[in-house]
């Protein structure tokens, strides 16, 4: 007999961001972060264990996947079948609506679907704060995509007590992320490399001590519903992430042109007087966060900037879901 479990889960925005690691095996963040659960894009994840496999299986958009892409899944499964006492491999199909490796936090929707359904499918019932632990030790970022809405992720010192939980639920603020899409190419250096570097730029030690400042500045602007406030903080926690990118040893470029040019083109519509401000990611793509009265006019204006191939619209979801479970493994997802 064998146990499957299906679940869905979100990617998810960083207003304040996280960049290296204090451990980077258990990915115990230097700074805690702050983010917005994104509903509109999702990955839909089925673990099946059978009795009878011999290694792990890995399948992301129908196409089966094998090297460090499944090494990376089979470490994962490996946490789940310690911590359950099932010692059977998996089949993995995993499913998203959106490029993945591009900026837009694809792992955190994966590994965040991933672990609901592979603690699930083991047999373990996992309390959100459990299942953010594990989210986190697959991706960093995948431990916001647990908790909906507005989600703090308090750094910690260990794994017990490095996790996430919402601040505030998704209908607390209309806000919408219109993810603008520049290059949907594979981006050069990964997060995980990413985070190792993050100590050789200078920089970084004077990001994370400021950590407090903005973290405490961020929350604040979402729970008044501030959008200056969060603007201000928003793009200055941006900027402070890429500039410790671009004096690491290697440096990090992950702007292109049009990366500059969108951050141009919104700073001069806020000083116009629109609520609009923009973040990036590990990618080049630029996430414009809006009030949802001037998204749909806003998303027009993007489109028409060149070398912008697409504009999705995203906004404040719930938290990562079972879709189903079974025991004999039949009952697809
Ligand atoms: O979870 P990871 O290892 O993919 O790291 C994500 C890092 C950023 O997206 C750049 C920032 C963040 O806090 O999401």
């Amino acid at each position: 007999m064998s146990m499957s479990a299906t679940a869905v889960a979100h990617p998810n925005i960083a207003f304040i961001k996280y960049w290296g690691n204090k451990d980077q095996k258990l990915r115990i963040p230097m700074n805690g972060s702050i983010s917005m659960t994104l509903e509109g894009l999702e990955t839909r994840t089925k673990v099946a264990f059978y009795p009878e496999m011999e290694r792990d299986q890995l399948t992301i958009q129908g196409k089966p996947i094998y090297g460090e892409g499944l090494e990376r899944v089979s470490r994962f499964l490996e946490r789940v079948r310690r911590w359950s006492g099932n010692s059977e491999y998996a089949r993995v199909t995993s499913q998203s609506n959106f490029p993945m490796g591009s900026g837009i936090a694809s792992s955190a929707s994966a590994f965040a679907a991933l672990s609901l359904a592979a603690s699930t499918a083991a047999g373990l019932s996992f309390t959100e704060r459990e299942l953010s632990r594990l989210a986190r030790t697959g991706s960093g970022s995948a431990s916001r995509s647990i908790p909906g809405g507005f989600v703090e992720w308090q750094a910690g010192t260990e794994h017990e007590n490095s996790y996430a939980f919402s601040i505030a639920g998704p209908e607390h603020w209309e806000l919408v992320d219109l993810v603008v899409v520049i290059s949907t190419q594979p981006k050069e250096t990964g997060s995980t490399e990413g985070h190792k570097l993050a100590p050789t730029s200078p920089l970084q030690d004077a990001r994370v001590s400021d950590a407090s400042r903005r973290l405490n500045l961020c929350r604040s602007a979402i729970l008044e519903r501030d959008f200056e406030a969060l603007a201000r903080i928003v793009e200055q926690d941006s900027n402070m992430m890429h500039a410790v990118m671009m004096t690491s040893q290697p440096p990090l470029f992950y702007w292109r042109p049009a990366t500059v040019r969108m951050i141009r083109i919104v700073k001069k519509w806020r000083k116009k007087g629109l609520p609009v401000c923009s973040t990036i990611d590990a990618g080049p793509n630029v996430h414009v966060i809006c009030l949802q009265e001037h998204s749909k006019t806003l998303k027009k204006r993007l489109l028409d900037i060149p070398d912008v191939e697409d504009v999705y619209t995203t906004y404040p979801g719930g938290g990562a879901y079972l879709l189903c479970r079974s025991s004999s493994g039949e009952s697809e997802g």
